[in-house]
Protein backbone atom coordinates (compact mmCIF):
# COMPACT_ATOMS: atom_id res chain seq x y z
CA UNK A 1 0.00 0.00 0.00
CA UNK A 2 1.93 3.54 -1.22
CA UNK A 3 0.30 5.77 1.41
CA UNK A 4 1.35 8.84 -0.34
CA UNK A 5 0.11 7.94 -3.44
CA UNK A 6 -3.42 7.35 -1.72
CA UNK A 7 -3.31 10.72 0.61
CA UNK A 8 -2.34 12.75 -3.08
CA UNK A 9 -5.79 11.18 -5.13
CA UNK A 10 -7.77 11.31 -1.36
CA UNK A 11 -6.68 15.08 -1.86
CA UNK A 12 -7.73 14.81 -5.10
CA UNK A 13 -11.20 13.63 -4.89
CA UNK A 14 -11.90 15.83 -1.93
CA UNK A 15 -10.86 19.11 -3.62
CA UNK A 16 -12.62 18.52 -6.20
CA UNK A 17 -15.72 17.30 -4.56
CA UNK A 18 -15.61 20.61 -2.29
CA UNK A 19 -14.42 23.24 -4.19
CA UNK A 20 -16.37 26.64 -4.09
CA UNK A 21 -18.59 25.39 -1.33
CA UNK A 22 -19.96 28.03 0.63
CA UNK A 23 -21.07 27.25 3.55
CA UNK A 24 -17.92 26.85 5.30
CA UNK A 25 -17.28 23.19 4.50
CA UNK A 26 -14.71 23.87 1.29
CA UNK A 27 -11.62 22.56 0.33
CA UNK A 28 -9.15 25.11 2.96
CA UNK A 29 -11.43 24.20 5.60
CA UNK A 30 -10.38 20.24 5.00
CA UNK A 31 -6.59 21.33 4.90
CA UNK A 32 -6.69 23.65 8.07
CA UNK A 33 -8.42 20.14 9.76
CA UNK A 34 -5.58 17.54 8.08
CA UNK A 35 -2.85 19.96 9.25
CA UNK A 36 -4.48 20.49 12.93
CA UNK A 37 -5.09 16.95 13.22
CA UNK A 38 -1.54 15.55 11.98
CA UNK A 39 -0.16 17.97 14.72
CA UNK A 40 -2.20 16.52 17.27
CA UNK A 41 -1.48 12.81 16.02
CA UNK A 42 2.25 13.47 15.94
CA UNK A 43 2.63 14.33 19.74
CA UNK A 44 0.61 11.59 20.31
CA UNK A 45 1.38 7.99 21.33
CA UNK A 46 0.00 4.82 19.57
CA UNK A 47 -1.95 6.78 16.95
CA UNK A 48 -2.57 5.73 13.49
CA UNK A 49 -1.57 8.64 11.62
CA UNK A 50 -2.54 7.38 8.31
CA UNK A 51 -6.36 6.87 9.47
CA UNK A 52 -5.80 10.22 10.53
CA UNK A 53 -4.99 11.86 7.65
CA UNK A 54 -7.77 9.78 5.59
CA UNK A 55 -10.49 10.89 8.00
CA UNK A 56 -9.81 14.50 8.44
CA UNK A 57 -9.55 14.29 4.36
CA UNK A 58 -12.88 12.73 3.96
CA UNK A 59 -14.95 14.29 7.09
CA UNK A 60 -17.26 16.25 5.65
CA UNK A 61 -17.64 14.26 2.43
CA UNK A 62 -21.68 13.92 1.41
CA UNK A 63 -22.58 15.92 4.44
CA UNK A 64 -25.73 15.14 6.59
CA UNK A 65 -26.74 18.83 6.08
CA UNK A 66 -27.29 18.02 2.06
CA UNK A 67 -29.36 15.52 3.10
CA UNK A 68 -26.67 12.68 2.76
CA UNK A 69 -27.33 9.21 5.21
CA UNK A 70 -24.65 7.98 7.08
CA UNK A 71 -25.15 4.65 4.79
CA UNK A 72 -24.80 7.13 1.48
CA UNK A 73 -21.57 8.27 3.21
CA UNK A 74 -20.11 4.93 4.06
CA UNK A 75 -21.15 3.88 0.31
CA UNK A 76 -19.39 6.81 -0.91
CA UNK A 77 -16.28 6.28 1.03
CA UNK A 78 -16.00 2.86 0.49
CA UNK A 79 -16.52 3.03 -3.12
CA UNK A 80 -13.65 5.35 -3.23
CA UNK A 81 -10.76 4.16 -0.98
CA UNK A 82 -11.46 0.42 -2.91
CA UNK A 83 -10.58 1.58 -5.89
CA UNK A 84 -7.10 2.37 -4.58
CA UNK A 85 -6.95 -0.98 -2.67
CA UNK A 86 -6.72 0.32 0.91
CA UNK A 87 -7.54 -2.24 3.43
CA UNK A 88 -10.99 -2.91 4.70
CA UNK A 89 -9.80 -2.47 8.17
CA UNK A 90 -8.63 1.10 7.32
CA UNK A 91 -11.50 1.96 5.17
CA UNK A 92 -14.04 0.70 8.39
CA UNK A 93 -11.88 3.34 10.81
CA UNK A 94 -12.14 6.15 8.02
CA UNK A 95 -16.01 5.74 7.81
CA UNK A 96 -16.60 5.63 11.18
CA UNK A 97 -14.66 9.23 11.25
CA UNK A 98 -16.83 10.73 9.02
CA UNK A 99 -20.00 9.30 10.50
CA UNK A 100 -19.27 10.23 14.08
CA UNK A 101 -17.34 13.51 14.66
CA UNK A 102 -20.02 15.57 13.39
CA UNK A 103 -21.53 18.32 16.11
CA UNK A 104 -24.64 18.08 14.52
CA UNK A 105 -26.30 20.56 15.98
CA UNK A 106 -24.85 19.79 19.54
CA UNK A 107 -27.30 16.60 19.51
CA UNK A 108 -23.97 14.14 18.94
CA UNK A 109 -22.74 13.56 22.43
CA UNK A 110 -21.57 10.22 22.53
CA UNK A 111 -18.14 9.06 23.75
CA UNK A 112 -15.70 8.40 20.53
CA UNK A 113 -14.18 5.08 20.46
CA UNK A 114 -11.44 5.25 18.80
CA UNK A 115 -7.94 7.84 19.81
CA UNK A 116 -7.95 8.80 15.39
CA UNK A 117 -11.99 9.89 15.88
CA UNK A 118 -10.97 11.96 18.54
CA UNK A 119 -7.90 13.45 17.34
CA UNK A 120 -10.05 14.68 13.94
CA UNK A 121 -13.14 15.84 16.06
CA UNK A 122 -10.24 18.07 17.76
CA UNK A 123 -9.00 19.09 14.46
CA UNK A 124 -12.61 19.77 12.80
CA UNK A 125 -13.06 21.70 16.22
CA UNK A 126 -10.10 24.26 16.43
CA UNK A 127 -10.87 25.11 13.20
CA UNK A 128 -14.97 26.49 14.35
CA UNK A 129 -12.99 28.54 17.20
CA UNK A 130 -10.06 31.07 17.27
CA UNK A 131 -9.51 34.10 14.40
CA UNK A 132 -10.64 31.64 12.01
CA UNK A 133 -13.65 30.17 13.41
CA UNK A 134 -14.70 34.38 14.02
CA UNK A 135 -14.16 33.92 10.05
CA UNK A 136 -15.72 31.12 9.35
CA UNK A 137 -18.66 32.16 11.81
CA UNK A 138 -19.42 35.45 9.55
CA UNK A 139 -18.79 34.27 6.15
CA UNK A 140 -21.81 31.48 6.90
CA UNK A 141 -23.55 34.14 8.45
CA UNK A 142 -23.28 35.62 5.17
CA UNK A 143 -24.15 32.90 2.97
CA UNK A 144 -27.23 31.95 5.78
CA UNK A 145 -28.73 35.93 4.95
CA UNK A 146 -27.87 36.52 8.76
CA UNK A 147 -27.31 39.82 10.51
CA UNK A 148 -24.20 40.10 12.34
CA UNK A 149 -25.55 41.44 15.38
CA UNK A 150 -29.00 42.73 16.52
CA UNK A 151 -28.85 44.63 19.94
CA UNK A 152 -32.83 44.40 20.16
CA UNK A 153 -32.53 40.10 20.58
CA UNK A 154 -31.21 40.88 23.79
CA UNK A 155 -33.24 43.14 25.26
CA UNK A 156 -36.28 42.46 27.99
CA UNK A 157 -38.58 41.32 25.52
CA UNK A 158 -36.20 38.90 24.10
CA UNK A 159 -38.57 36.43 23.96
CA UNK A 160 -41.07 38.27 22.04
CA UNK A 161 -38.72 39.38 19.57
CA UNK A 162 -37.04 35.84 19.38
CA UNK A 163 -39.99 34.65 17.83
CA UNK A 164 -40.20 36.99 15.29
CA UNK A 165 -36.71 38.09 14.19
CA UNK A 166 -33.84 35.32 13.05
CA UNK A 167 -31.19 34.98 14.99
CA UNK A 168 -27.80 37.03 14.54
CA UNK A 169 -24.00 35.16 13.72
CA UNK A 170 -22.96 37.35 17.04
CA UNK A 171 -25.33 34.29 18.95
CA UNK A 172 -23.91 31.44 17.41
CA UNK A 173 -20.87 32.15 19.43
CA UNK A 174 -22.62 31.50 22.49
CA UNK A 175 -24.82 28.48 21.52
CA UNK A 176 -21.60 26.59 19.97
CA UNK A 177 -18.39 28.38 19.64
CA UNK A 178 -17.63 29.36 23.38
CA UNK A 179 -18.61 25.59 24.56
CA UNK A 180 -16.24 23.84 22.07
CA UNK A 181 -12.86 24.37 24.30
CA UNK A 182 -14.47 22.09 27.04
CA UNK A 183 -15.71 19.41 24.64
CA UNK A 184 -11.86 19.20 23.17
CA UNK A 185 -11.21 15.15 23.23
CA UNK A 186 -6.79 15.66 23.68
CA UNK A 187 -4.87 17.42 25.90
CA UNK A 188 -3.20 18.73 22.92
CA UNK A 189 -6.37 19.93 21.48
CA UNK A 190 -7.31 21.33 24.81
CA UNK A 191 -4.04 23.61 24.33
CA UNK A 192 -4.48 24.72 21.17
CA UNK A 193 -8.50 25.58 22.19
CA UNK A 194 -7.18 27.38 25.13
CA UNK A 195 -5.86 30.35 22.92
CA UNK A 196 -8.16 30.12 20.39
CA UNK A 197 -11.03 30.46 22.87
CA UNK A 198 -9.16 33.81 24.65
CA UNK A 199 -8.90 34.88 20.76
CA UNK A 200 -13.21 35.01 20.61
CA UNK A 201 -13.50 36.59 23.93
CA UNK A 202 -11.60 39.58 23.20
CA UNK A 203 -12.87 39.78 20.16
CA UNK A 204 -16.31 39.90 21.21
CA UNK A 205 -15.14 42.60 23.84
CA UNK A 206 -14.07 44.70 20.91
CA UNK A 207 -17.16 44.14 19.22
CA UNK A 208 -18.85 45.74 21.74
CA UNK A 209 -16.79 48.23 22.64
CA UNK A 210 -16.61 49.39 19.13
CA UNK A 211 -20.06 48.85 18.66
CA UNK A 212 -21.08 51.42 21.40
CA UNK A 213 -18.57 53.97 20.88
CA UNK A 214 -16.66 53.14 23.43
CA UNK A 215 -12.75 52.57 21.13
P1 LIG B 1 -19.95 20.90 11.77
O1 LIG B 1 -18.93 20.71 10.68
O2 LIG B 1 -19.38 20.67 13.12
O3 LIG B 1 -21.26 20.18 11.50
P2 LIG B 1 -21.33 23.23 10.95
O4 LIG B 1 -21.56 22.61 9.63
O5 LIG B 1 -22.47 23.44 11.88
O6 LIG B 1 -20.25 22.45 11.76
O7 LIG B 1 -20.63 24.61 10.72
C1 LIG B 1 -19.70 24.92 9.70
C2 LIG B 1 -19.12 26.31 9.99
O8 LIG B 1 -20.16 27.29 9.93
C3 LIG B 1 -18.53 26.43 11.40
O9 LIG B 1 -17.40 27.27 11.40
C4 LIG B 1 -19.65 27.01 12.19
O10 LIG B 1 -19.21 27.71 13.32
C5 LIG B 1 -20.33 27.92 11.18
N1 LIG B 1 -21.75 28.04 11.50
C6 LIG B 1 -22.66 27.04 11.58
N2 LIG B 1 -23.88 27.53 11.95
C7 LIG B 1 -23.71 28.86 12.12
C8 LIG B 1 -24.56 29.93 12.49
N3 LIG B 1 -25.83 29.73 12.78
N4 LIG B 1 -24.03 31.18 12.53
C9 LIG B 1 -22.73 31.38 12.24
N5 LIG B 1 -21.87 30.42 11.89
C10 LIG B 1 -22.33 29.17 11.82
NI1 LIG C 1 -15.41 19.92 9.16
Amino acid sequence: MDKKLILNKTKEFVRRKLEGEGSGHDWWHIVRVYNNALDIAKQTENVDCFVVQLGALLHDIADHKFGYSDEDRRKIILDFLKTLKVQDEIIEEVVYIANNISFKGGTNKHELATIESKIVQDGDRLDAIGAIGIGRAFSYGGYAKRTMYNPNLREENEKEIRECCDSDTISHFYEKLLLLKDLMNTEIGYKKAQRRHEIMEEFLNNFYAEWNGGI
